[in-house]
């Protein structure tokens, strides 16, 4: 009896944990353990035998009981003061000046975008990525055999062979919104629409995916000379300066009558982009008076209304702003890159307090 005393008090002191604790115990006073056991023989035993034994018995067994209880206890206690001695927090510490993450600068400028045309009436409106073809093209007064359809590099989505359905494309620029806001609100209408773009091309200045935001003002009477004053309003706005010098350049788009490429004065030098001055030009949108054809696409009445569009290059902007040499490097995920040009959290772009702080 004392043996087994000695062997199991010495367990329960030295054991670890509790899923040790609770080993010992099965093995001691559980169903099969061998002080269970022992007591099992008791009834084998003769009356002073058992006299003597039994009480023993019962004794071993509460006592083995209640230290593994008090040995419970104790590893418990250990365990949270472990917890508290490795959770502890000085509360006091001043916080981090500026937390690890940073708002992307197209993130930053699609938002600084989105302020300066809010400030002039314009809402937001989105669409569909992945466009069909009706929306990208031909709503847009591009039918399948138009030149600008092979021009615009257009990715296709797969389609299983046999499947006859008209072709679904990552849609080539932010014109379609165009079409889907008419057709969801009609005339008088002023949106703009941000997004992706994809365009089979990659070099310096293009990569597949970029970003554009479109621009829509219909109304009875608004003509070029209005779309003129939005843009450089627009300009003046987004790059906090008095005079930045626009050059409107006759194009052609299929979608806009009479049509015009914008130019902004910049320089380079050294690698390094500077706007308003210099003697280069650089293109940052296509514009125009929306095409009859295109406002009927929309469901609107081009005999009662007018207006223009625009598309403006919203990583071009970036870069001229923030002074970005290349364009692959927004999309390169590199976290350096993201340190050095990406923006504090909290500033977001606010006409009144400032755009870019
Ligand atoms: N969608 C044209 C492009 O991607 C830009 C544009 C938009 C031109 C609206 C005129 C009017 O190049």
């Amino acid at each position: 009896m004392d043996d087994l005393k000695a062997k199991y008090l010495g367990q329960i002191a030295n054991a670890a944990d509790e899923a040790a604790l609770e080993a010992i115990r099965v093995a001691a006073v559980g169903k099969k353990g061998e002080i269970s056991l022992k007591m099992r023989e008791l009834g084998k035993m003769t009356p002073e035998e058992r006299q003597v034994a039994g009480p023993a018995l019962n004794a071993l067994k509460d006592e083995v009981n209640a230290a593994i209880a008090a040995k419970k206890a104790g590893l418990a206690d250990a365990a949270l003061d472990e917890r508290l001695r490795t959770e502890w927090l000085d509360v006091t510490l001043p916080s981090r000046g500026r937390p690890a993450g940073t708002i992307h600068p197209i993130s930053q400028v699609t938002q600084e975008v989105s302020a300066i045309f809010a400030d002039l009436g314009f809402s937001v409106a989105e669409g569909p990525q992945v466009e069909d073809d009706w929306h990208n093209f031909d709503a847009l007064n591009i039918p399948s055999h138009h030149p600008a359809r092979g021009e615009m590099d257009t990715f296709y989505m797969h389609r299983e062979a046999g499947d006859n359905r008209p072709p679904h494309v990552l849609r080539t620029h932010t014109s379609p919104v165009q079409i889907r806001s008419m057709l969801e609100h009609g005339a008088p209408i002023r949106v703009i629409c941000p997004g992706r773009v994809y365009r089979a091309d990659y070099d310096q200045t293009h990569t597949p995916m970029f970003h554009q935001v479109e621009g829509l003002a219909i109304d009875k009477d608004i003509s070029m000379a209005n779309l003129k004053w939005v843009l450089e309003e627009f300009v003046k706005s987004f790059f906090e300066v008095d005079g930045v010098e626009l050059r409107f350049r006759a194009s052609h788009f299929p979608f806009t009558e009479p049509s015009a490429e914008v130019d902004i004065r910049c320089s380079w030098e050294n690698g390094q982009l500077k706007v308003g001055e210099g003697d280069d030009w650089l293109e940052i949108l296509g514009s125009g008076m929306v095409h009859p054809k295109v406002l009927e696409a929309g469901g609107i009445d081009p005999a009662e209304w007018q207006g223009f569009a625009f598309g403006m290059g919203i990583d071009r902007i970036a870069m001229l702003k923030y002074g970005i040499p290349d364009l692959r490097a927004f999309f390169d995920s590199d976290l350096r890159w993201l340190r050095h040009y990406g923006f504090a959290a909290l500033d977001q772009p606010d006409l009144a307090a400032g755009l870019s702080r």
